[in-house]
């Protein structure tokens, strides 16, 4: 068990057990609702009630994905707090991914002016990235993420045991926000995960708390996402882009599956603008290439995509904003490209990647 201390919260990380139960214990909270998905109540929900005695819990159930990160899913949990009577001494406990940790910290923090919640992240991607930073909320008008809040949970409390029942497909996109860790702060991380051959086979809790470490120190330089914490966006200019593209189509890819096509691009660009060497370039490219789903971007859609990068909340004054590598484990934040050079990049990409 390895514990994270933040400003006003820890993190847990490994065999979260005893913590969590002495945590909901000297809490005495007057009520506990645990908020889960369809998909997490089948195969997190029993851990959960296996290890935690007598919560004497509600359970919230909302249906599975990112499309159900609407506002109408969020007046399904508040009517469930209050038809349940929670009052402002309740805890929400969020048990899933991204999706339900987002949305039920949004609830959480806007029912009655704020209630007491804490995350247990349930995949990859939710435990070394989204359950920390404080940023919750939901999507509206077809705009991810575009209504929430910045708020802390209680605690956040990490068990990799939930990965059992995670597809590997599900590992792998939570890995590419890893790699990217990595290549923005700490290029030994990044050379550690490159060593993982087997994905169904990896003691997850000795790499963990590495990646949370690259995001803490960044969050909590800059929480409120004026500077440094554009570092985290790397990749995720043009991995944004091409998520929103491929999300109408039979072949959605998942967010760490786009951020890897992103962070191919961006590596690129930071080639080209940024001083990254060549060969770690060639490296960065390869790598996620041979590891990741790969895609045809078609020309007839790079306007849309420019479109989007354009319409991205990281930018200002109209400039599309990049986080650039000067090298692995070295980032530039508030780099700008003109239009060309972003046309060249996809074209790079399509022209150097094998489907
Ligand atoms: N707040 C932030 O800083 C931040 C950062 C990155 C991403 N996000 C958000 O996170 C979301 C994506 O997170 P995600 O990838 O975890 O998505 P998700 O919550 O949709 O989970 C992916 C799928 O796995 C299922 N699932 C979850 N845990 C499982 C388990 N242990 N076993 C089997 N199935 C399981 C879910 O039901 C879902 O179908 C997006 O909405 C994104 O905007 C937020
Ligand atoms: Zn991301």
């Amino acid at each position: 068990m390895q514990i994270l201390n933040l400003d006003t919260y820890s993190i847990f990380v490994g065999d979260i057990w005893k913590n969590l139960q002495q945590f909901l214990s000297e809490k005495n909270y007057s009520h506990t609702f645990i908020l889960v998905d369809e998909n997490t109540m089948e195969c997190c929900l029993p851990i959960f009630f296996e290890k935690i005695k007598n919560t004497n819990s509600e359970i919230i159930i909302i249906p599975p994905g990112e499309i159900n990160k609407t506002l109408d899913t969020c007046q399904h949990i508040w009517s469930e707090l209050m038809r349940m009577n929670a009052d402002r001494k309740s805890l929400l406990i969020n048990l899933g991914g991204g999706v339900i940790g987002d949305m039920g910290g949004f609830c959480a923090s806007t029912y009655k002016r704020g209630i007491d919640f804490i995350q247990i992240p349930t995949t990859l991607l939710s435990q070394v990235d989204s359950s920390i930073g404080g940023k919750l909320g939901i999507d509206f008008d077809n705009v991810k993420n575009s209504i929430g809040v910045f708020q802390n949970p209680q605690a956040v409390f990490i068990d990799p045991i939930f990965f059992d029942t995670l597809p590997i497909e599900e590992i792998r996109s939570g890995m590419a926000e890893m790699l990217k860790h990595g290549l923005i702060q700490n290029a030994a991380h990044w050379e550690e995960l490159l060593k993982i051959e087997n994905l169904e086979e990896v003691d997850w809790e000795k790499y963990i708390p590495t990646s949370l470490k690259v995001k803490q120190h960044i969050v909590e330089e800059d929480p409120f996402e004026k500077n440094i914490r554009k570092a985290l966006n790397f990749g995720h200019t043009i991995g944004h882009a091409v998520e929103t593209l491929f999300l109408e189509t039979e072949t959605p890819l998942r967010h760490g599956e786009a951020i890897a096509i992103g962070m191919m691009c961006e590596a690129f660009l930071s080639f080209k603008k940024a001083g990254l060497p060549e060969n770690e370039f060639q490296l960065i490219f390869d790598f996620f290439q041979k590891k990741y789903p790969q895609v045809h971007l078609p020309k007839e859609d790079f306007p849309t995509l420019i479109n989007w990068m354009r319409k991205d909340k990281k930018n200002e004054n109209d400039a599309i904003n990049f986080t650039m590598l000067k090298g692995i484990g070295e980032m530039l934040i508030n780099q700008t490209c003109e239009e060309k050079e972003i046309i060249e990049t996809l074209e790079f990409y399509n022209n150097h990647t094998k489907i």
